[in-house]
């Protein structure tokens, strides 16, 4: 079967394991991948290491101005990369969780976003994770999946992930990390994490990864035969 050039949007609650499941979507249809959280860390750890953040999460307005100097791009293999940097394992600490969610709320932060996903995207044939995609990003691509799971299934997944990976995690902090996050992602004024009308619900809170894979493969031969 020849698979239409489709945009598919991947939205969804923190740690719900949406990039795995896009990962393998794309893979499977030879489409581009691209993780939109990834560039909202990416500024966030720009921020940081520019001092232009507060401990408590205040934006500095001269993060508006700096943006224009900043490059941000993925490289063969998915990985973020700040100019030279390869910075993928930096932009997934808990430092980083704790502040991105106040960074993608600023307004200009997202045009900055959205404009690089524009240009990343612009060819098609893409699977895109994040929060606003279906509703905001390309509210008219072809397939919207918007992922749910139970919030302590969620923060098992992520503690799990941190220590498969040698970090140090602790299961409250990222509990509370992840409620905190899609508190402030779902009630930002630009943008909200919310689902598409259009949106196909998964709920993946008792599912392993393959049978998710199915399921949206499932789903997308509905749609497209
Ligand atoms: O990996 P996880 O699902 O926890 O988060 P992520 O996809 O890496 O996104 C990190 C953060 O970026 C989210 O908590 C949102 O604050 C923000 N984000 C957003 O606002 N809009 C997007 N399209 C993607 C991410």
């Amino acid at each position: 079967m020849k698979i239409p050039d489709i945009i598919i949007a991947v939205d969804g609650y923190s740690s719900t394991g949406k990039s795995s499941l896009a990962k393998k979507i794309a893979r499977k249809f030879d489409f581009l991948y691209l993780d939109s959280g990834a560039l909202y860390r990416g500024v966030t750890l720009f921020a940081q290491e520019e001092r232009l953040i507060s401990r408590l999460g205040k934006v500095s307005d001269a993060l508006r101005e700096a943006l224009s100097g900043l490059d941000l791009h993925f490289d063969a293999e998915g990985r973020l990369c700040m100019g030279p940097r390869c910075i993928e394992q930096q932009i997934r600490t808990m430092e980083v969780s704790a502040q991105v969610s106040p960074v993608a709320a600023v307004p200009y932060v997202r045009e900055w976003v959205d404009e690089k996903l524009h240009e990343f995207g612009r060819r098609g044939r893409i699977v895109m994770d994040g929060r606003d995609i279906g509703t905001a990003v390309f509210p008219h691509a072809e397939m919207k999946v918007f992922v749910t799971a139970s919030d302590e299934i969620r923060a098992q997944r992520r503690y799990d992930e941190l220590k498969a990976k040698g970090e140090e995690a602790d299961f409250e902090a990222i509990l509370q990390n992840l409620r905190e996050r899609d508190r402030i992602d779902s009630t930002r004024t630009v943008a909200p994490l919310r689902q598409a009308e259009d949106a196909l619900v998964l709920d993946n809170s008792h599912l392993t990864i393959e049978q998710q894979k199915q399921w949206l493969l499932d789903q997308f031969y509905k749609l497209t035969s």
